[in-house]
């Protein structure tokens, strides 16, 4: 049975075989995060980077979706954002969130496209490793169940492991991102085996049925190897193409990002 993907938007239908064990390429989405554009709004507290403006940037340069990221702390993107970018972007809307009843019903009543769960610390500069969804067993079902019902595509954050995947799929999730931190940092070998944890975590959660997307860090120089994973369906990418665009523009730096993807995994841009 053919098995619809999580964006209803694209109209696009994979046979349930080719997720696990794709023959052509799967198309590659570029989620584009715009937190900073909102962290340079508020280091002045104006109105000026909008991140609406930035939003429509985005879609023009065929980025496919936003991505934005509702801290608990607020302190880049605001719930008026979320709220501006979901009413007037006719681009899905990707919120990241922590797995609180706040952050939940605050989707329950944006409904963005979809949501990502991600663990949150208050002194992190930026998401540090991914959920540990093992230990949430008990508490997140719940979470994604009402998410699910609401017709919501969940993608849970996790690092590339193999029980963190299975545990994605037990408590109900469709989608996981996985976290390219470990792999953007290293170099040499030490990357190569990172770049191996992601390709293994990507083939063992295609085969149990989760739709894969990866993120954090990566840039025009490291994304290749990433685009490459042939299960992969989404990235979220946001600093390298915010800080990018202060030199060369937004439009130019979401077209590079692209282009770099479309090197990576030839043909998985959207026709
Ligand atoms: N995916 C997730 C779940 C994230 O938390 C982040 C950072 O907000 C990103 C992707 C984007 O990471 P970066 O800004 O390093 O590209």
């Amino acid at each position: 049975m053919p098995l619809r993907l999580g964006w209803p938007f694209l109209r696009r239908e994979f046979p349930a075989a080719s997720l696990a064990n794709p023959t052509r390429p799967l198309a590659l989405r570029l989620g584009v995060n715009i937190d900073h554009v909102a962290t340079l709004r508020n280091a002045r507290g104006g109105r000026e980077p909008d991140t609406l403006r930035a939003a429509h940037v985005v879609l023009k340069a065929g980025g496919d979706s936003i991505t934005a990221h509702l801290r608990e702390d607020r302190r880049h993107i605001t719930d008026a954002d979320i709220a501006r970018l979901k009413a007037e972007v006719p681009l899905p809307l990707n919120m990241e969130m922590a797995a609180t009843d706040e952050m939940v019903a605050i989707a329950l009543k944006t409904k963005p496209h979809a949501v990502c769960i991600v663990p949150e610390r208050r002194q992190e500069l930026t998401t540090e490793g991914g959920l540990n969804v093992i230990a949430a067993r008990k508490t997140l079902p719940a979470m994604v169940q009402r998410l699910n019902d609401a017709g919501i595509q969940v993608a849970l954050f996790i690092d590339p492991d193999r029980a963190q995947v299975e545990a994605t799929r037990d408590v109900g999730a469709p989608a996981l991102e996985l976290h390219t931190g470990e792999y953007c940092n290293k170099s040499g070998a030490a990357q190569q085996h990172e770049l191996v944890r992601l390709v293994e975590a990507s083939a063992f959660a295609a085969q149990i049925g989760l739709e894969v997307h990866a993120g954090h860090g990566l840039t025009v120089h490291n994304v290749g190897p990433v685009a490459r994973i042939a299960q992969c369906v989404e990235l979220n990418i946001g600093h390298a193409i915010v800080a990018e665009a202060v030199f060369i523009g937004l439009d130019a730096a979401v077209r590079q990002m692209r282009a770099a993807m479309d090197a990576g995994r030839p043909g998985s841009a959207k026709p």
